[in-house]
């Protein structure tokens, strides 16, 4: 059953909670290193505000133990106000007597941005139990209650699973597209779908692989993700990352279908994770004790890249090897390559997860991908089958 959409939310003159996902990356000097969660969410907010809503914009960013003003929202104000095109103030708290006054004294078609939600221990799901009163004070603030923070529907805070069960609550635009999408990858795909997974760790990638096994066509599988498969097919893999907790699993993977998972054939390997002198590429049976596979090798680039010719849907979550390094980014860049070429002549393609989807906007091939999702372990998650938190809270159509 489809959930609600604030397209049929009675938003005028009403104060409107809009959780978004403004976590976004930063460097070091606190400065935005990716803002497209922010630019995905700007839709929803423009919907509201033509409708003469009174949005309040809320989000949590980072994990705070406290309140350290490193994890403030005041760089997304600053990307909000160019993306707005108007000045736009960020309240010092998300609850309190001061919230209370200013969002009172919104107009019809205004925007606020409350401060860093996690400051209070009310939002996380785990902490929760410290602060009881922090679901009612955050409710009390609005009319009505829209979820655009995809990226964060598979947590149970306080603002994703309370507030829908308190006021009339929708889901926004950005969700909204984000759930077709994937329900489309999940229930009705163009064939072949080819599914590339990588990243560092298997156990975030082991649920998806057993869900979509008998859906897809063909599972590539790259990154540190793919060492522990590759230990379950019986090779030595050296110092590569293993998950020795998930190796059954990867072998059961392989035994149920053998034909549809393709590994590795060749990797590049190097003495550590940020050791680009000296590395070189060896077959997957040559990988010596002291030695990491740190991305796929030529002939697997070569290998994915044709799978991916013939597909007609590709999920890809995941880089094929330790991207930030320029010299272990070959893979990821032929991946992204191919991809941008198979959107383009009308396949549909799908990338999620923060460093996949930056390392396609770093490459500029983003305008090849017809989704990029907000969703890291969100979209992990609902490609397993889960039911999101974020999801179940929110009121049928
Ligand atoms: C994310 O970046 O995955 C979401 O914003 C959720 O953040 P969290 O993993 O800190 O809950």
């Amino acid at each position: 059953m489809a959930k609600r959409s604030v397209r049929d939310l009675d938003v005028h003159g009403r104060r409107v909670l809009l959780r978004a996902d403004f976590n976004v990356p930063l460097d070091p000097r606190g400065r935005i290193a990716d803002d497209y969660r922010i630019r995905a969410t700007m839709p929803t907010i423009r919907l509201l505000t033509d409708r003469g809503a009174k949005v309040v914009l809320i989000s949590h960013m980072g994990r705070p133990k406290d309140r350290e003003p490193e994890l403030s929202l005041a760089p997304v104000r600053a990307r909000l106000e160019d993306l707005l095109g108007r000045q736009l103030r960020l309240l010092g708290d998300c609850v309190g007597p001061e919230v209370e006054e200013a969002v009172a004294r919104l107009d019809a078609g205004a925007v606020i941005l409350l401060e860093n939600l996690r400051y209070h221990p009310g939002e996380p799901a785990d902490t929760r139990d410290q602060e009881p009163g922090f679901a009612d004070q955050l409710a009390a603030l609005g009319e009505a209650y829209v979820n655009d923070a995809f990226g964060a529907c598979h947590r149970s805070d306080t603002s994703i699973v309370e507030l829908p069960r308190r006021l009339p609550a929708a889901m926004g635009l950005l969700l909204e597209r984000e759930v077709t999408v994937l329900d489309q990858v999940l229930h009705n795909p163009s064939q072949p779908l080819v599914v590339v997974l990588g990243g560092s760790k298997v156990e975030d990638k082991i649920g998806v692989v057993l869900h979509l096994l008998p859906i897809a066509d063909r599972v590539l599988i790259g990154g540190g993700a793919a060492f522990t498969f590759l230990r379950a097919r019986g090779y030595e893999i050296g110092r590569s990352r293993l998950d020795p907790k998930h190796l059954e699993a990867c072998r059961q993977a392989l035994e149920r279908h053998p034909d549809k998972i393709l590994l590795p054939t060749d990797v590049l390997i190097a003495t550590g994770p940020d050791m680009p002198q000296g590395s070189r590429v060896v077959r997957v049976d040559a990988i010596p004790p002291d030695w990491m596979g740190v991305d796929i090798g030529p002939e697997t680039a070569r290998a994915f890249s044709d799978v991916l010719r013939q597909a007609q849907t590709v999920v890809w979550n995941g880089p094929m090897g330790i991207f930030e390094q320029s010299a272990f980014a070959q893979g990821t860049k032929a991946i992204a390559h191919v991809l941008r070429g198979q959107g383009v002549t009308g396949a549909t393609v799908i990338v999620g997860g923060g460093d996949t989807v930056a390392a396609v906007q770093q490459l500029g091939y983003a305008d090849g991908i017809d989704h990029l999702s907000t969703g890291g372990g969100a979209m992990l998650e609902y490609l397993e089958g889960k039911e999101l938190p974020g999801l179940a809270a929110l009121p049928d159509q």
